[in-house]
């Protein structure tokens, strides 16, 4: 791969994620996590302080990119629970069915390249009962904000190595057979002066 999304790319997001409005939202999506506990798109590690050990039993993660994973390897040595990190993709686990109690997404279902087929495989390695926590930037509710998404995700696709601005995830989620109650959008605060085009939802689907 190359420079831009291995070295570049990896060192861009967490000077651009690492803002502790981004800090408070990972902490308290990840602060639910109980058990055997996925997630997928874990980056350079920027949730893993805020897993509780006192709820988690074991953490594994997945990611692609090799420059994620080498500037992730700092995080994992710190780590508060036990953790195995795990080369792949999200559309195709290397997990057994129902092997985990919670699975997390963190900004990452806007970059995976098959949206539904990595929440088949979320809801494959759920074991019945186990909940899905996602925090992820979305499609907005608000007609003239989603025009500028659509018009500027082609140029957002390069510069953020995949990342979509028009995703509507909650109901992609839903579609893919998870319970998920009615998702509030936060349209101002957690990408400050981007947030119209990067509207941010919270939640906890169920399998
Ligand atoms: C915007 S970054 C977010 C990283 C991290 N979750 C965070 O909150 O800082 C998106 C991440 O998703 C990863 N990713 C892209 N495609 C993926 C896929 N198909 N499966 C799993 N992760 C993927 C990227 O390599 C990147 O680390």
């Amino acid at each position: 791969m190359g420079l831009y999304s291995e070295t570049i790319f990896p060192w861009l997001l967490d000077k651009a994620l690492g803002h502790p409005r981004i800090a408070a939202r990972r902490a308290a999506l990840v602060g639910q996590a109980r058990g055997q506990v996925l997630e997928i798109g874990f980056g350079s590690g920027a949730t893993l302080p805020y897993y509780d050990p006192a709820w988690v039993t074991r953490l594994t993660v997945v990611e692609p990119s090799d420059g994620m994973n080498r500037r992730a390897a700092h995080a994992l040595a710190a780590s508060p629970v036990p953790v195995v990190s795990v080369p792949g993709a999200g559309e195709a686990l290397p997990f057994g069915d129902a092997s985990f109690d919670t699975v997390v997404t963190c900004l990452t279902l806007c970059s995976v390249s098959d949206v539904p087929q990595v929440l088949a495989e979320i809801r494959r390695v759920l074991k019945p009962g186990g909940q899905f926590l996602f925090f992820e930037h979305v499609l907005s509710e608000d007609a003239d904000r989603q025009r500028w998404q659509h018009r500027l995700t082609p140029l957002q696709k390069v510069v953020g190595v995949g990342c979509h601005l028009n995703r509507d995830s909650a109901a992609m989620v839903r579609a893919a057979g998870f319970a998920l109650p009615p998702v509030v959008q936060e349209q101002e605060r957690a990408f400050g002066r981007l947030a119209p085009l990067l509207p941010v939802i919270s939640a906890v689907a169920l399998r």
